[in-house]
């Protein structure tokens, strides 16, 4: 969700502006999600290296969670979202844990959409995690040892564990790269760049990347 900050800046306003409207943003566009029939929304909502940022704007993006977290929480009979959260929890503070705890277990019933998001989330800090997990269960017999992991097995200790790898990759606001985003998962995704700010994305925009993808051909490595 990414150029939040030069939104707000074209605009004379706080970095904190640009994070409530893309916010907003992610809320439309999930929803539009579930209208259109997209069964798996992943958003990155704070990297690992975020915490880089000044203590004021990380506290702004850890507020914005939690009030989205309280209102999804009240509106989850009606609206039905699957949701989970990928990475690592322990530095947040008790109180948006414990929401995130809950968020998962009271949606965890729901079928049909999913919503990740990823919260102190890093690729490599999840291949590394993923490593050492399986590690520890080859230590504790749980799985063979001696051999390697096969890559369905060792997708199992990924946060994504169960889910598809995705189809299509949006990266707005200009910048081309991945930036640590779901780099086990994303070895087959179409990727597609866009100069829109995230605050402005909206429903027009995820249909012309959906247009843009139905139009790539995949092949996985072979010649079809
Ligand atoms: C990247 O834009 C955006 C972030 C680091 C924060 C995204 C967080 C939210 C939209 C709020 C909370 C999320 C949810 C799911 C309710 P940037 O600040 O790097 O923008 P810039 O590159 O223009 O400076």
């Amino acid at each position: 969700m990414d150029g939040n900050g030069r939104w707000a800046g074209k605009r004379g306003l706080p970095r904190s502006a640009g994070h409530a409207a893309g916010a907003e943003t992610f809320r439309r566009v999930a929803t539009y999600c579930k209208e259109i029939g997209i069964e798996y929304l992943t958003v990155y909502a704070f990297s690992t290296e975020n915490w880089k940022r000044p203590p004021e704007e990380v506290s702004t993006i850890m507020e914005l969670l939690d009030k989205y977290l309280r209102e999804a929480l009240l509106k989850m009979e009606r609206d039905r979202v699957k949701m989970r959260f990928f990475g690592d929890m322990s530095l947040l503070s008790p109180g948006l844990r414990r929401l995130i705890e809950e968020t998962e277990e009271v949606s965890g019933r729901f079928e049909g959409v999913q919503v990740n998001i990823c919260v102190n989330y890093g690729g490599r800090d999840e291949i590394l995690r993923a490593a050492g997990s399986y590690a520890a269960d080859v230590a504790a017999g749980l799985v063979p040892s001696g051999g390697r992991p096969d890559e369905a097995t060792f997708s199992r200790y990924m946060y994504s564990s169960g889910i598809p790898d995705p189809d299509l990759i949006i990266r707005p606001s200009g910048e081309m790269r991945l930036s640590n985003f779901l780099l086990w998962q994303s070895a087959y995704s179409e990727l597609y760049f866009t100069d829109v700010l995230w605050p402005d994305f909206d429903e027009r925009e995820l249909d012309r990347a959906i247009i843009a993808f139905q139009a790539r051909h995949r092949r996985y490595g072979g010649i079809v």
